[in-house]
């Protein structure tokens, strides 16, 4: 036995609180990892108290046999149970006939079908339930032992005693039992008397006052760990699951989201409360009363950081710490004319509710409405107590039930403090049907209940706008810790070291020698990129989008990359023909929008390719001048995708041909002679879904079965470049994959594509000088010579681009400073709400990264302060 688990700690020892849920403890080699957690807690001084839940899957199989009214299938179900737990216990290497007297108990209730000394069908299925955890802790105490540990099987229900509750029905007497949760000094006393520091014990059961076996209900072990913890007055309780803690989102949907590496009690029940299934929200409330704090952790990783749950939140400005939904929520919008300041309205309608024995979540009231929400999680709500409720309160309103709904929840400190950089969010809001708007008057949170079918694929979007806003803080890295992905997705989210980290010295100096304002872009990295997207053996032909950044220095890299050219206007058509004397013009794809018969007309004429939107400009070369020539057509296929409202260009926007004119189209093209190679659409810029594409391609695909000339499809360009921290980056082998697909599914059609910010936004930064730092009250302002003039981008969308100071690159970023310039508005920002080092000082560099697009190209003389400077790196020369 190994001696570092002997009883070596004094009585007064602190406690851990350890508690593992069932997949877990079903798998063999978790046992393992439990097993070196607690011989590290007790190694540290404490004593330990593994609190386990039953093996995965077995709650549900006893909740079948207590449902079942036919003895010979519980009966068989028992037996598969008792199977499974002797093949565990072999596979543990233990002693299957540890299991003996649980096995035996087991079979005697499947049979009898009702309680033996304890009466009742509720007292049966408790204590039918309790067996799981009886059988996974006696496996688990085993594994321990055998793993070198002194440790102690405990019987919950000798320290859990179930306290009846005012209302309480009798189903929630047995199955959602609740425990008083003081310290317990006498449970102390008696453990300490126990000869052993190390006890396993079941989450979920408790005991009634007159001896019987109730269960905690769902969530139960999360709530048994936490009623140990106080009782116990324990140092923590630690929770150990599959995943490393709470996140900003649900993971699952927005791979961007960020592990909360510490959160207070009140955030933590909200984020619980409002849909993170992760932490059961009744385990909270224990924990608070009696100061224990909370870890969250991973078991299969159990190095990484996880979440830490305190009395005290770390940083009490107001922020945003989750993004959170409930879906099939139920909406009760209740009509009343001339009711409502009628005393005892609503006495009246929610008594209805409590007959029904609903309880209500969220609130709205107008003059002539009331409407209520009803959460599925706390309801049982089949659509037979719906209907009797709706009856019901006819009597008093006209009634309509809204479902299915979901919930979206922005959980933080603050809310009301923060309504103003919510613009974009609300923004985006405005254009779904939201029914209910609700904000909590403990001012921690602000929920939204629409339409389910509106909410599908909102929340990475939203996640996006409140980082972007400074709504929710992603640099706080006290309490945002790395994203999802980054933990668990490898190598795509873990982003190479910008090129810049490499060269600060050499920005510095080129940033004394030629002045700021500077743009700086480096050669390596648009060919890097280049490189990337040309792997795509999918498509055929590249363009590049010249908007982006039509510096020649850039044209010309590409080029020799083998990139073709788009260009939106004759202008920028001149200036890859000035930088690229002599080629060919039908590597020039001409996408102009809202432009006159005559540059179209010149396009042509000039042998450019050419994209049309519109039916009349075509009708316009009824003449047949251009007759022989192909063109494209750009399609209005859908609604616009992107990072903000003004880069979304389908449905809404003034761009592309509706599909309902395509057949005029079709007809003007051949009455002027021209035809239809190619069917494009570009749907917005700042796209991360990798998909996108393929499904852009197979809608233009199937409008190409009817056009037979059609030989080629340009499904747009729009490909995102990560701006926040963490954000991980678009999958270029996800989205190769999806257009193989249709290529193998179209194999007469070739693909063309027409990326801009993919090729150079990481290939440039911005840099600016500090030209006077202010207060006012407790705002800093650090004011440079770029503004919104320079990088328009973020008065513009609201852009979130990376700030660093160039001199202090190292030094640690304690001081909240907005970034401003030199121009005369007050939205003109580079940066808000950043994180910069204290000493800051007038004549210190910043650089703004990741605004090689869409950077100098939208910059302005505004105020006559001067365009920017732009230089070019190459291989590291100015
Ligand atoms: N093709 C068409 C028809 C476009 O309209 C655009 C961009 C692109 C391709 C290239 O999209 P990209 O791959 O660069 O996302 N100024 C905004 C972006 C405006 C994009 C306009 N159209 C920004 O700074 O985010």
């Amino acid at each position: 036995m190994n001696a570092s688990s002997n009883p070596a700690l004094p009585p007064d020892a602190p406690w851990i609180v350890l508690k593992f849920g069932g997949s877990s403890v079903a798998r063999v080699a978790r046992w393992g990892s439990i097993a070196e957690l607690a011989r590290q807690r007790h190694a540290a001084g404490h004593r330990v108290l593994v609190v386990v839940s039953a093996l995965s899957g077995v709650t549900d199989a006893l909740k079948a046999i207590g449902e079942s009214a036919d003895v010979g299938e519980r009966r068989r179900l028992a037996e598969a149970l008792a199977q499974r737990h002797i093949d565990f216990a072999a596979e543990l290497g233990v002693d299957p006939a540890l299991l003996a007297p649980w096995l035996a108990h087991l079979s005697e209730l499947a049979a009898s079908g009702g309680g033996s000394r304890c009466q009742g069908l509720y007292a049966w299925q408790a204590e039918l339930l309790a067996m799981g955890e009886l059988m996974s802790s006696t496996l688990g105490n085993a594994a321990l032992r055998q793993a070198g540990l002194n440790s102690r099987w405990l019987d919950a229900r000798d320290c859990l005693q179930a306290q009846p509750q005012p209302n309480q029905n009798e189903w929630a007497r047995w199955l959602s039992a609740s425990v008083p949760a003081q310290r317990d000094d006498e449970l102390r006393e008696r453990l300490a008397g126990r000869n052993a520091d190390i006890f396993i014990t079941q989450g979920f059961v408790a005991r009634t006052a007159d001896g019987c076996t109730a269960v905690l209900g769902r969530g139960g072990s999360d709530t048994s760990a936490a009623y140990f913890g106080a009782k116990l007055a324990a140092a923590r309780v630690e929770i150990w699951s599959d995943v490393a803690g709470l996140f900003s989102a649900n993971p699952r949907e927005v791979p961007g989201a960020r592990l909360l590496r510490r959160l207070d009690f009140q955030e933590a029940q909200e984020i619980a409360t409002t849909g993170a299934k992760m932490l059961h929200p009744r385990c909270l409330s224990p924990l608070r009363r009696s100061g224990v704090p909370l870890w969250i952790r991973d078991t299969g990783n159990p190095d990484l950081a996880g979440t830490e749950i305190g009395p005290e939140a770390p940083d009490a400005a107001p922020s945003i710490k989750a993004v959170s939904t409930r879906r099939g929520i139920t909406l009760v919008s209740m009509e009343t004319i001339g009711m409502w300041q009628q005393v005892g309205f609503l006495a009246d309608v929610f008594e209805v509710f409590r007959k029904h024995g609903l309880s209500v979540d969220l609130i709205g009231s107008a003059e002539t409405n009331v409407t209520v929400s009803l959460d599925p999680s706390e309801n049982l709500l089949g659509s037979d107590v719906l209907a009797a409720l709706c009856e019901e309160l006819a009597q008093f309103c006209r009634v309509r039930a809204i479902t299915p709904c979901t919930a979206v929840t922005l959980v933080g400190r603050g809310m009301r403090g923060m309504l103003h950089r919510l613009r974009d969010v609300l923004a985006d809001m405005g254009s779904l049907s939201v029914h209910l708007i609700s904000q909590s008057s403990n001012d921690l949170n602000l929920t939204f209940v629409l339409d389910e079918a509106d909410a599908e694929g909102l929340l990475p979007r939203l996640h996006a706008d409140l980082i972007a806003a400074c709504a929710l803080p992603a640099e706080e890295d006290e309490v945002f810790g790395p994203t999802w992905a980054q933990l668990y997705a490898g190598d795509r989210a873990s982003r190479p070291q910008p090129w810049w980290r490499a060269r600060v010295e050499a920005l510095r100096d080129i940033a004394a020698a030629r002045g700021t304002p500077a743009y700086v872009y480096d050669l390596g990295t648009v060919r890097e990129r280049a490189r990337a997207l040309r792997g795509i053996g999918a498509v055929s032909r590249w363009h590049y989008a010249i908007k982006a950044n039509p510096h020649p220095a850039i044209l010309r890299a590409l080029e020799t990359e083998g990139f073709d050219f788009e260009c939106v206007s004759p202008g920028e058509v001149d200036a890859v023909r000035e930088a690229l004397p002599g080629l060919d013009p039908q590597r020039i794809l001409f996408t102009p929008t809202m432009a006159g018969d005559d540059e179209f007309a010149d396009a042509l004429a000039q042998g450019l390719r050419v994209t049309f939107d519109c039916v009349e400009a075509v009708r316009a070369l009824a003449d047949g001048r251009h007759g022989g020539r192909s063109i494209a057509v750009r399609l209005d296929i859908g609604p616009g995708r992107g990072q903000h409202a003004h880069v979304r260009t389908g449905h809404d926007s003034k761009f592309g041909l509706p599909l309902a004119d395509l057949p005029a189209f079709v007809e003007a093209a051949q009455a002027a002679g021209l035809v239809i190679d190619t069917l494009h659409a570009h749907l917005g810029s700042g796209v991360f879904d990798a998909g996108h594409w393929r499904e852009v391609g197979l809608q233009l695909a199937s409008l190409a079965e009817r056009l037979p000339t059609v030989t080629t499809l340009n499904p747009g360009g729009g490909l995102g470049v990560p701006y926040l921290p963490g954000e991980p980056a678009l999958d270029l082998g996800a989205l190769g994959a999806g257009l193989d697909e249709l290529r193998a599914a179209y194999p007469r059609l070739t693909l063309a594509m027409e990326p801009g910010r993919y090729l150079v936004a990481e290939a440039g930064v911005l840099l600016a000088r500090v030209s006077r730092i202010k207060r006012k009250g407790r705002h800093v302002y650090v004011g440079c010579d770029a503004g919104m003039h320079t990088l328009l981008r973020p008065a513009l969308y609201e852009a979130w681009h990376p700030v660093v100071n160039l001199d202090r690159p190292d030094a640690p970023r304690t001081m909240r400073a907005d970034v401003v310039g030199p121009v005369c508005e007050s939205a003109d920002n580079l940066a808000l709400d950043r994180r910069l080092p204290a000493d800051t000082a007038v004549g210190d560099v910043l650089l703004v990264d990741i605004a090689g697009a869409y950077g100098a190209v939208m910059a302005s003389d505004y105020n006559r302060r001067g365009r920017p400077l732009e230089i070019v790196l190459d291989g590291g020369a100015a």
